[in-house]
């Protein structure tokens, strides 16, 4: 299993020095949830955008963003130029499915990858005609916004659904699963065909980062 560890719940003054446990923990990616305060709650803007210069500063760990915004267009010329592993879109934040082909067309001509994220209420039916030309879906197991929320067991059945699918029709999209993670999760998340978890508050409120962090990956 892959891990993308979610800096939202990091405490601003302590943050460069948990962007260094993180980084030796060996973390697959870091993983960066910008929030414009509009699309969902809180607005984490200021935070992201510090955070980002920061770690690019002191790590060569890829870097996974997480785009919660009405806004995309705008953000990902933002994030572009991070050259971030990934820029992931909320489907539900698009008025138009050109609008966000252009964004799909604009991170992959940018050399980043392009994932699309669905809300627990949004089923796969709404993205599947995406899948086809997105490098990764991320799959919301809360409601996006805080962290520390609990795991809705009912995504469980998206995430089995998901990876049926890009069997059946041999489409090569990752399936990464955010909010609510755990140990005990993540196995359950692995099963049904998670390729990469986003993990935050277990993660950063963790004793022991390293020792975690392996547990995860080797799952
Ligand atoms: C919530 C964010 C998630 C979340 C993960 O909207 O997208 O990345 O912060 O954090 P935990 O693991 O604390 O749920
Ligand atoms: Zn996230």
């Amino acid at each position: 299993m892959e891990v993308s560890t979610s800096i939202l719940s990091v405490k601003p003054e302590e943050a460069v020095h948990t962007f260094y446990d993180i980084e030796v923990a060996k973390s697959d990616y870091f993983h960066i949830d910008v929030m414009d305060g509009k699309f969902v709650k809180p607005d984490t803007k200021l935070f992201m955008k510090e955070s980002i210069q920061t770690i690019k500063n002191i790590s060569n760990i890829p870097i996974d963003v997480h785009l919660m915004v009405e806004d995309a267009d705008f953000f990902v010329n933002e994030y572009l130029p991070y050259m971030p592993a990934y820029i992931t879109v909320h489907y539900e934040s698009f008025k138009s499915k050109n609008q966000l082909l252009k964004v799909i067309d604009k991170i992959k001509e940018n050399g980043s990858k392009v994932g699309i994220s669905i809300k627990p209420e949004t089923e796969i039916e709404a993205i599947k005609e995406f899948l086809p030309i997105i490098n990764l879906v991320l799959v919301m197991s809360v409601e996006p916004g805080y962290g520390g929320q609990k795991f809705k067991e009912e995504t469980l059945y998206k995430i089995k659904k998901l990876n049926e699918y890009r069997e059946e029709v041999n489409l090569d999209y990752y399936i990464e699963v955010d909010g609510g993670i755990n140990l005990e999760i993540a196995r359950k998340v692995e099963t049904a065909g998670g390729d990469i978890i986003v993990v935050g508050s277990a993660i950063i409120e963790s004793k022991d980062k390293k020792e975690l962090m392996k547990k995860l990956k080797n799952i």
